[in-house]
């Protein structure tokens, strides 16, 4: 009961006040007696939110109160998805809960309707999108826009792979090699995959954490290390991040060759963060600085030699570790944040002699080929070196989209 009533809360948090879910369950979770569980349902009702909401249309006629809602999804999740709790247990816990919440007379509705999913073999949608959206659990607009770009078969393929669990690190190259980070880890016997970034996939522990706290390596996922990488920084070289917090990229720069980073963001406490992670990795030189990104700043102009433009965008490519995405993502939403990205990357071709890089953690083209597609379309001194989008594929690869253009 307690478990599930914890859940329920950081799940009331998160869905009527918009609280983020990260921050809400770390806020809570150490009261619990199964903390693990408790990560579980939350994250869970909110990765199934699209199929629950599926379900919950076929079991209820009027669509109730939004506390009700939210109790049912999450009693609806538990029984489909989680074992360890008896069956009955959750009705009965679920019918307390709406109790307490002051909706003593739905207590009646709560456990009916429950009961009657548990009995019940929900049909899924005979539309083929319709069914990989319910299964998916994805919401319809994206999966229609996925399936015009990338085709059905491919949009399955990918929207099916697992979530990918274990962390990524690498090793503050200031301070130790790759392989003497392996080498510290092997006697350890701690385990660990190698990526294809030069940074380690493994199960994060207290040793690991206390690494980290040192400075001696970092937590970066291989996309993001991949996106600094095509910058191919060099010595002596002038390096602005347009979008720089919390800073993964720009440390990561500054540790791949000697170059002198301005390191921007347009939220001041974002800024901090930078500020906070460069003492950590034990200092660089990188100048953190307030700069509105979409704004033209004069001071800028042919200033740079390479410029990372990392945007802001939807981060439907990482849904896997931000399960409560799809909550607020929208199509409105992506074409508002692509004519703020072609605004940043605008600017940042004026302050730039040689490359711009301009990456996102999100899947649609909208975001993605079509800016930069139209950005060497009007100009012209400007071409796409390379582009590439990368699609979750369940080994620890987010949804991720690298372009490099330089100077024709
Ligand atoms: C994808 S995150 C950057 C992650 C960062 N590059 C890293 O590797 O740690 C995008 C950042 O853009 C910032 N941002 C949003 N609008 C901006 C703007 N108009 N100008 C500059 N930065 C902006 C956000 O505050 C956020 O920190």
């Amino acid at each position: 009961m307690n478990d599930l009533l914890m859940a329920f809360e950081v799940l009331l948090a998160i869905y009527k006040d918009g609280a983020y879910s990260n921050l809400e369950l770390n806020k809570r979770v150490n009261g619990a007696s199964n903390q693990a569980i408790v990560t579980r349902l939350v994250y869970g009702v909110l990765q199934k939110d699209v199929q629950l909401e599926y379900y919950l249309s076929k079991v209820t006629g009027k669509r109730p109160t939004k506390t009700v809602v939210i109790l049912l999804k999450l009693g609806m999740y538990t029984l489909t998805y989680i074992n360890s709790i008896p069956r009955y247990a959750v009705v009965d816990s679920l019918v307390t809960i709406c109790e307490k919440y002051g909706k003593r007379q739905l207590k009646g509705f709560v456990n009916s309707t429950l009961k009657n999913f548990d009995a019940s073999q929900i049909a899924l949608p005979k539309d083929k999108a319709e069914d990989l959206s319910v299964e998916a659990s994805v919401p319809l607009w994206l999966v229609k826009a996925y399936c015009k770009q990338y085709g059905f078969d491919r949009t399955k393929e990918f929207l099916s792979v697992e979530t990918f669990t274990k962390e990524h690190i690498r090793p503050n190259l200031k301070r130790q090699t790759l392989s003497q980070l392996k080498s510290l880890l092997d006697m350890q016997n701690i385990a660990y995959d190698e990526s294809v970034a030069g940074g380690l996939f493994i199960d994060n522990n207290a040793y690991i954490k206390s690494l980290s706290e040192k400075g001696l390596i970092t937590f970066q996922s291989m996309t993001s290390m991949m996106s600094a990488q095509a910058m191919e920084v060099k010595d002596g070289e002038r390096i602005l991040d347009m979008c720089a917090a919390p800073g993964g990229k720009s440390i990561y720069m500054s540790e791949l060759a000697d170059v002198a980073i301005t390191a921007c963001d347009i939220h001041e406490h974002r800024l901090q963060l930078i500020r906070d992670y460069i003492n950590r990795m034990g200092g660089a030189n990188i100048t953190v600085q307030y700069n509105d990104g979409a704004v033209f700043n004069e001071e800028f102009v042919g200033k740079f030699d390479r410029t990372l433009c990392d945007v802001p965008c939807s981060g439907l490519g990482v849904v896997g570790k931000k399960a409560d995405i799809y909550l607020t993502a929208s199509f409105e939403k992506c074409q508002e944040l692509a004519k703020l990205q072609y605004e940043i990357l605008c600017n940042a071709s004026r302050y730039t002699k040689k490359r711009i890089v301009y990456s996102t953690c999100t899947t649609l083209r909208e975001e993605n080929y079509n800016i930069v597609g139209r950005f060497v379309k009007e100009n012209k001194e400007w071409k796409v070196v390379k582009s590439q989008q990368y699609l979750p594929d369940g080994k620890g690869q987010d949804g991720f989209f690298i372009a490099v253009l330089e100077r024709a």
